[in-house]
């Protein structure tokens, strides 16, 4: 699997933070690829991420090409320090300042002003804005901080299939199409960052994909407007039960929200209701797909796989610990692929904390076709 064009550097997080030789000379190693322009795959605490200078144009137009990623959807810049940051943007205002206290290093991104000409137009697609995040993973800080460059990452997924958790994901993707890969191992959230924008009038976020921050935990904060991308994911499913793969409840502000996304190869259904309900009309479907003559595939928790008796049924985590079912939708998604799975049914989970992101990427991975029972 190891690509000889591609480098790969093993960095135990623990290793670097006590600085270790070993570790720390890798990083030095990955940070001068950056900085000649490479674009090298490292792990942040939500997912993997193929970074390069978001500076230089040609090496952020190698990550458009690494991914296959449609042109008009934007980049995140990652900073390791706050000068950084002054750097890349325009004098933002309260909302913002209290957000980066309270969840920085962390996974919320914040669309702010962008400054002109501070990082290349192919990172910000053209808007005047630029989406920036401080991830809290060590190998990631590390390597920000040691390139001296602000970092353009996306997921270091090819365009169309579900973000990397383990570096293993990211060579399935993208050996032989980029310089480097740093492994420290599978990512902690497993889903992306929560992406917000601040209001017009200044006083409150509207979020534009949740993720890793949960939605009471901005509240907590600052006012979040009720048009976010969380509420209408809710309205979507309402309004779309049994219906086709269609576009958003709202128009998306985040262009990178109309995008099919997170998809496994099989065509998948989510289902909504009762649990006793949910379970009996997987299994009816299950077994009228195998009748059919399909291999199908169930999404679970843990605590209901039992219950079921399809060709591959996978938990993506803890019905009691959603964070663990964040942690572990991406492997199972590409798991179904790994076994040919056909036709997939996912059960819903509760819409709180980290269930809100998990919702979203499930019913994304549905291309929006939801059962309600
Ligand atoms: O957790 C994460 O956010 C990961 C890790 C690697 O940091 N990155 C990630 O990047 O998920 P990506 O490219 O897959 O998603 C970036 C999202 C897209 O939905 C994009 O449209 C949005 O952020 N975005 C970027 N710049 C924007 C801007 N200026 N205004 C609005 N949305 C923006
Ligand atoms: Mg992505």
């Amino acid at each position: 699997m190891n690509d000889r064009n591609m480098k790969i550097w093993a960095v135990e997080k623990a290793e670097l933070a006590a600085g270790a030789e070993e570790a720390v000379t890798a990083i030095g190693e990955a940070a001068v690829v950056l900085q000649n322009g490479g674009i090298v795959a490292f792990p942040t605490e939500t997912v993997y991420g193929l970074g390069a200078d978001a500076r230089d144009t040609g090496a952020v137009e190698r990550i458009f090409q690494a991914k296959g990623r449609p042109s008009d959807n934007p980049l995140i810049v990652h900073i390791a320090e706050m000068e950084q940051l002054e750097q890349i943007v325009l004098p933002y205002g309260e909302v913002a300042k209290r957000l980066m206290l309270r969840f920085w290093p962390g996974p919320l991104t914040i669309v702010l002003p962008a400054r002109e000409g501070a990082v290349s137009p192919r990172v910000t697609a053209g808007l005047d804005t630029v989406a920036v995040r401080m991830p809290d993973h060590v190998t990631a800080l590390r390597l920000i901080a040691v390139s001296g460059c602000p970092i353009a990452a996306p997921s270091a997924n090819r365009s169309g299939r579900p973000s990397p958790t383990r570096a293993a994901h990211v060579e399935e993707d993208l050996a032989g199409r980029i310089d480097g890969l740093v492994d420290s191992g599978p990512t902690g959230v497993g889903l992306e960052s929560t992406v917000v924008e601040i209001t017009e009038d200044g006083e409150a976020v509207r979020i534009l994909r949740p993720g890793g921050i949960a939605l009471e935990a901005l509240r907590e904060v600052v006012p979040v407007t009720p048009d976010s991308t969380v509420e209408s994911v809710e309205q979507a499913a309402a309004d779309k039960s049994g219906s086709p793969a269609g576009q958003e409840a709202s128009a998306p502000r985040s262009p990178g929200m109309k995008y099919a996304h997170y998809a496994p190869q099989g065509a998948m259904q989510l289902v909504i209701g009762e649990p006793a309900a949910v379970r009996a009309r997987i299994q009816d479907e299950v077994d009228a797909a195998q009748r059919r003559g399909e291999k199908t595939g169930v999404l679970t928790y843990t605590e209901h796989a039992p219950y079921y008796r399809a060709d591959v049924v996978l938990a993506s985590g803890s019905l009691t610990r959603l964070e663990s079912a964040a942690q572990g939708l991406y492997a199972a998604l590409r798991e179904f692929d790994t076994h040919g799975v056909q036709a997939i049914w996912a059960e819903a989970c509760p819409q709180e904390g980290i269930g809100h992101a998990l919702m979203n990427r499930l019913s994304k991975a549905a291309g929006h076709r939801f059962i309600r029972v």
